[in-house]
């Protein structure tokens, strides 16, 4: 890579960086989480170390927070706001003390200063002669925004101070946040309990931040006239008596052994707080000490926050719901308090079926630990058995759908040889509504006639007003009606037309799969429409009942077989089919018919060598030749790999198939 092109990554990299500070900061609506924020910035550093000549006045290593707003005053903070570094384990922490030792060219015991850290909003508080002169936000460290009125409104914070000895001129800091139960109030509205708080706070006219039950705890100091503490601890226990909220789970430990213990414990403990907290802060607690380490860049020499694990929480389950999916599966749904998971508010969790329900025990009012990895949907950990109720009573799955009340099954699967965790209602069609919603979603999914501007949502919502209540509808809608819905007009319902009017031109392949018969993914969608061409052909197979000669296309079994009897034995589910072939234009499968294996059929038996039985398939289908998965007089040739099953290859004999071996079909494809 020339320097050019890493000066344009980097860029790009500041660039993106700066619309989230934006997003993050100015609007309090983020759109990715801390964590891939954090991935972001942590890119950025390490760009800048590997190549010393990229410099940007909006790097991350210059700029904490976000450039003040231009909506509120600016006010410049006479002692910096710096945020702190991060550390995940006990090498980062030793690290951190060793840093320390060295700075210090001493080895020293170290006593610390340990505070929560609430995930909140950092403010300062700055008095004069006891009484609240002006509030600031951190805005980029360096320059804040005056955002007194909206401070004065929290009730936590005092405005005037009573205590006999409180100093002449001090800025008190600390945490704005709201707390998690009344987040929930909130939730619609904002990201997390901290996009909350910084939104409210940030509000233009302080009625608005009134209306919202803000919280202020403090913990340190920024410009301090005549400071004579000794000790972090000590401040802390001032902060009490002149009136302040303090953090009740502050404490003194001393050595990283203790930090580490203490860590593991309150990591668990966290989730009984009453507000988000993302980890701990460890401060040197003599204040001398703390003087002469001083600050680097951006960060004291002498903190650090030890960050908790961000995927798991733990929540109160407040329902099991039963959800039904597009092949009738019965899915259970744990509805939980709103809990942030790193960065995400949390109120769903999946319980996967009935057995995971038993397994785990998982009983409605009990308290889960959840775990949320990346984009999958977050679910049940463990219970805390402790701390369950004496009345609780174990969850009884329901028999009938919920749905639409039909009976269950559990079906026995030929494969594992064992009975299916997964309930399903017997309701394969269009006859159970929550079926039949969840089939109009999967035909204008993606992956089948992807229709633009028809989300989900948008099928619920027009489910529910009546306007689709089977596929066909969607290509008969009243766009008079549309265009006056809520949040639509004219445009939105334009567009939605033409992109309904694009989707009508669908290949055989998509469209098979777009009717959503269970065991019926694309590859198999594909394998049919290969063998049946086109529409009509699958049409004519159905009604006269001789989907049993898709047993011969290699890739399909059994278990496709009888899935799409089951569907096709519903008369409502082909008259569907029938219905939008009239409406689609539905595209014939083109296979090239004049390749060098054009009609001849081949069958495998045992393991190929250096390619796959899905590769060698497909090289023999570009020359126009067919695969076929059970030996009948229409074969040409059985290919055989290691370790063949020898009784097809003594019945092929027997028809006077051609037994050949992997060379030799090499040579037939030249
Ligand atoms: S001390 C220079 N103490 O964490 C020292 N900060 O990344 C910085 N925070 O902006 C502040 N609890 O919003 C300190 N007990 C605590 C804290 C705390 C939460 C936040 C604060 C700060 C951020 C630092």
């Amino acid at each position: 890579m020339t320097k050019d092109d890493i000066k344009k990554i980097y860029t790009n990299k500041i660039k993106e960086l700066n619309k989230h500070n934006n997003l993050y900061y100015e609007k309090s609506k983020p759109i990715i989480s801390d964590a891939k924020f954090d991935e972001l910035k942590n890119e950025i550093i390490n760009l800048e170390k590997k190549y010393i000549f990229l410099k940007s006045k909006n790097s991350p290593n210059i700029v904490v927070g976000f450039t003040p707003s231009k909506m509120f005053e600016k006010h410049k903070h006479k002692v910096p706001m710096l945020s702190l570094s991060n550390a995940f384990n006990s090498e980062d922490l030793h690290n951190f003390e060793k840093k320390i030792f060295n700075y210090l060219n001493q080895n020293i015991k170290i006593e610390y200063s340990v505070e929560p850290k609430i995930d909140g909003i950092s403010a300062s508080l700055y008095y004069k002669k006891k009484k609240l002169i002006i509030g600031v936000s951190r805005g980029d460290g360096k320059v804040g925004e005056v955002i007194t009125e909206n401070l004065k409104t929290i009730k936590d914070i005092p405005q005037e101070i009573t205590y006999p000895n409180f100093p002449e001129e001090i800025e008190i800091r600390g945490e704005v946040f709201i707390k998690k139960k009344d987040f929930i109030k909130l939730k619609d509205n904002f990201a997390n309990p901290r996009n909350a708080a910084s939104g409210s706070l940030r509000q233009k006219n302080p009625i608005e931040t009134k209306k919202i039950p803000l919280n202020f705890i403090a913990y340190t100091f920024g410009y301090f006239q005549g400071n004579l503490f000794s000790f972090q601890s000590e401040f802390l226990k001032n902060l009490k008596k002149w009136g302040f909220k303090t953090n009740k789970d502050n404490k003194v430990l001393k050595s990283i052994n203790e930090l580490l213990n203490f860590h593991k414990n309150f990591e668990n403990k966290r989730f009984d707080l009453e507000y988000d907290v993302d980890g701990l802060v460890y401060k040197v607690n003599d204040l001398n000490l703390q003087n002469r380490l001083g600050f680097t860049s951006n960060s004291p020499r002498w903190a650090i926050a030890h960050k908790f694990s961000a995927d798991s929480a733990s929540t109160k389950v407040l329902n099991i719901e039963i959800q039904v999916g597009r092949t009738g599966a019965l899915t259970p749904v744990a509805k939980v308090e709103p809990v942030n998971i790193g960065g995400v508010v949390v109120s769903n969790a999946t319980l996967h079926n009935e057995d995971e329900i038993k397994r785990k025990d998982i009983r409605i009012g009990d308290i889960v630990k959840i775990e949320r990895a990346g984009d999958v949907i977050p679910h049940v950990i463990e219970v805390d058995l402790n701390k369950r109720n004496r009345n609780s009573k174990p969850f009884s799955f329901p028999e009938k759908c919920p749905s639409c009340g039909s009976n269950t099954i559990k079906e026995f699967n030929k494969i594992t040889k064992k009975i299916d965790a997964v309930r399903r209602c017997v309701n394969d069609g269009y006859d159970c509504e929550r079926i039949a919603v969840e089939k109009i979603k999967h035909f204008i999914s993606k992956e089948a006639l992807n229709i633009d501007g028809l989300g989900k949502k948008v099928v619920e919502k027009f489910w529910d007003l009546g306007l689709i209540k089977k596929p066909q509808d969607i290509f008969n809608l009243n766009y008079l009606e549309i265009k006056n819905l809520d949040g639509w007009g004219s445009l939105s319902a334009d567009n939605l037309k033409k992109s309904i009017e694009n989707s009508k031109k669908v290949s055989l392949q998509r469209f098979i799969y777009s009717i959503g018969i269970r065991h019926i993914g694309i590859e198999n969608a594909k394998l049919i429409s290969d063998n049946v061409n086109n529409v009509n052909h699958l049409i004519e197979t159905i009604k006269k009942n001789q989907l049993n000669k898709f047993l011969l296309i290699d890739g399909i079994g059994e278990t496709q077989i009888v899935s799409l009897k089951n569907f096709f034995s519903n008369k409502k589910n082909l008259d569907i089919l029938i219905e939008l072939n009239k409406i689609l234009d539905i595209e014939n499968q083109i296979v090239s018919k004049n390749g060098i294996l054009k009609n001849k059929s081949f069958m495998f038996t045992g393991k190929l060598n250096g390619i796959s039985r899905a590769e060698a398939k497909s090289l023999i289908e570009k020359n126009s030749g067919t695969t076929i998965s059970s030996i009948s007089k229409n074969l040409d040739y059985l290919v055989i790999g290691d370790k063949p099953t020898k009784r097809k290859i003594d019945q092929a004999k027997n028809f006077g198939i051609k037994v050949i071996s992997q060379k030799e079909l090499i040579k037939l494809l030249n």
